[in-house]
């Protein structure tokens, strides 16, 4: 699996750093209110256990998927809710756990699916921001870092279901999805 990486782009140490200021923060932000953490899976999965961990406010927690690249590399712009939410989140602060904000498409279909939900209110929190390839009018309120317009794997992150379980993140060597840009 390790020589398919082309490069690191974070390490272990560099994202946990990141997610431990932005746990403090979110601590902060929900001290006197009713939390609720949603991670969309699959890819928020490793993101949501750092982060829950450095969260010192009580807060509940739930899961939901959504997908929209079904496994590949480029989205198909088609968003498909795979598993609902089992808690009602009426009344609750809820925040969206994303992995990554790329097109904005998969976010903008959760936001509008939960906002009917009626949670008190609603924000999103994403690991990382590709901003140059938005499509959708949608933005993070919290956000650990923004990234230049590249595919990363690792850390939650898949290509096509596989290296999810890399503890870092990092950029694929050509070779590996160079035949399927061709098709
Ligand atoms: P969006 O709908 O285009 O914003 O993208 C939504 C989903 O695409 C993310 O939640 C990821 O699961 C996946 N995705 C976007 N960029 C990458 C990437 O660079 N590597 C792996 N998955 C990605
Ligand atoms: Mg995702």
């Amino acid at each position: 699996m390790f020589k398919d990486i082309e490069k690191i782009l974070f390490d272990e140490k560099t994202l946990l750093n990141a997610i431990k200021q932005l746990g403090k923060k979110i601590s902060k932000d929900y001290k006197n209110k009713n939390l609720f953490l949603l991670s969309v899976l699959k890819g928020s999965i490793v993101f949501m256990s750092d982060l829950m961990r450095n969260i010192s406010t009580h807060c509940i927690i739930d899961f939901m998927c959504a997908s929209s690249y079904e496994g590949g590399f480029k989205t198909k712009g088609v968003v498909k809710i795979t598993k609902d939410i089992d808690i009602s989140v009426c009344g609750y602060d809820l925040l969206i756990v994303e992995d990554i904000l790329d097109s904005g498409l998969t976010l903008s279909y959760i936001l509008s699916f939960l906002k009917n939900k009626k949670p008190k209110s609603i924000k999103i929190c994403t690991l990382f921001d590709k901003p140059s390839r938005r499509q959708a009018d949608v933005e993070a309120d919290y956000k650990c870092f923004e990234i230049p317009d590249e595919f990363i794997v690792g850390y939650g992150f898949d290509y096509k279901e596989k290296y999810r379980n890399l503890p870092f993140i990092g950029v694929l060597k050509k070779d590996v999805y160079e035949l399927d840009v061709l098709h």
